[in-house]
């Protein structure tokens, strides 16, 4: 092999969403909007749930950590996206690249596990109601958060180490607008075969197991949630159909972009949008609107909030 010819690429152009002047001031607009506002949902539900004693329980425990989350999700990608929309010139660098790659890959990761955390937190508390303080103690939170970012690590590394010393030469123009492994293992310069296979057999099979075992409990739970009607499970059930509406959306783009990787298809890029902008903002509206505890909560979050700023005026 000819070492000297290696990286002679160091930067890529990221050809973005959009070139029409038009479209990318709604894009601009929309993608700001939606992003300050998961930022700022996400980060109260975390605040209301940490401060709220009230609120301190395994499944608010569950999803203040999926919040934390969702502002990294959101964070990874959006920000440069938003500033490069306007710029002739969209470039990252290779280490820029692989940095993306491996922190969408290791909160993206600990997000489809931790989603599955809350199906099984769902479960105990629905079908196994007297045991759900013993099952799920403090405990067994901490060690499942741990267990979620563990996977999500080893899920990142595993693909990353057989990208970083990829041989670039030449082609350097990515039809998205931020890095990722199809499009970023079609541009080097060597037989990537063998690596699109081990793509969808990382990221393809993690997206379609966890999309699957999630589709199986929540059926499961359905079934059980009828056998017994009552009061409480019309709250259950109420609880359950967030969770999957957020599973639904977070899952079919990202099982169209890596189960079907190669070729890549071009609305790849478009459902991507729905990963990185739309999910993280899902949250916070699912939960506050439609969950009286949090509004109560969140009310006397803020109540306090105003009381405590007289007292120092
Ligand atoms: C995550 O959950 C743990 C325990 O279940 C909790 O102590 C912690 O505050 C949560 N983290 C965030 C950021 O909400």
């Amino acid at each position: 092999m000819d070492g000297g010819n290696h990286s002679v690429v160091s930067e890529f152009v990221l050809l973005g969403l959009t070139n029409s002047r038009g479209v990318q001031i709604l894009v601009f607009l929309v993608f700001t909007v939606f992003y300050v506002a998961s930022m700022l949902g996400n980060l109260l539900i975390v605040l209301t749930i940490i401060s709220d004693h009230h609120l301190h329980s395994p499944m608010y425990f569950l999803l203040a950590n999926l919040s934390f989350i969702d502002t990294g999700v959101s964070s990874i990608a959006t920000p440069k996206m938003i500033y490069d929309l306007f710029r002739k010139h969209r470039v990252i660098s290779l280490n820029g690249c692989i940095t993306q790659m491996f922190f969408i890959h290791t909160v993206g990761g600990t997000e489809m596990v931790l989603l599955i955390v809350m199906a099984y937190d769902r479960y105990i508390a629905i079908c196994k109601p007297l045991h759900y303080l013993t099952i799920m103690s403090l405990r067994m939170c901490i060690f499942l958060l741990a267990l979620t970012w563990t996977i999500g690590l080893i899920h990142s590394v595993a693909q990353l180490a057989f990208v970083v010393n990829l041989p670039f030469c030449g082609a350097n123009k990515m039809d998205s607008f931020y890095c990722d492994f199809p499009r970023f293992i079609k541009l080097a310069c060597t037989d990537t075969y063998t690596l699109e296979f081990l793509v969808i057999a990382n990221s393809g099979f993690i997206s379609m197991a966890t999309f699957f075992i999630l589709v199986v409990s929540y059926i499961f739970i359905l079934i059980t949630v009828r056998k017994h009607s009552s009061g409480a499970s019309s709250k259950a059930l109420s609880t359950l159909s967030a969770h999957i509406t957020v599973v639904v959306f977070f899952f079919v783009p990202c099982i169209t972009i890596y189960v079907w990787p190669f070729p890549t298809l071009p609305i790849d890029k478009f459902l991507a949008i729905f990963d990185v902008i739309i999910t993280p903002f899902m949250n916070p509206v699912i939960y506050t609107l439609r969950n009286k505890e949090m509004k109560v909560a969140m009310r006397r979050l803020i109540i306090r909030t105003f009381k405590f700023q007289k007292f120092f005026n």
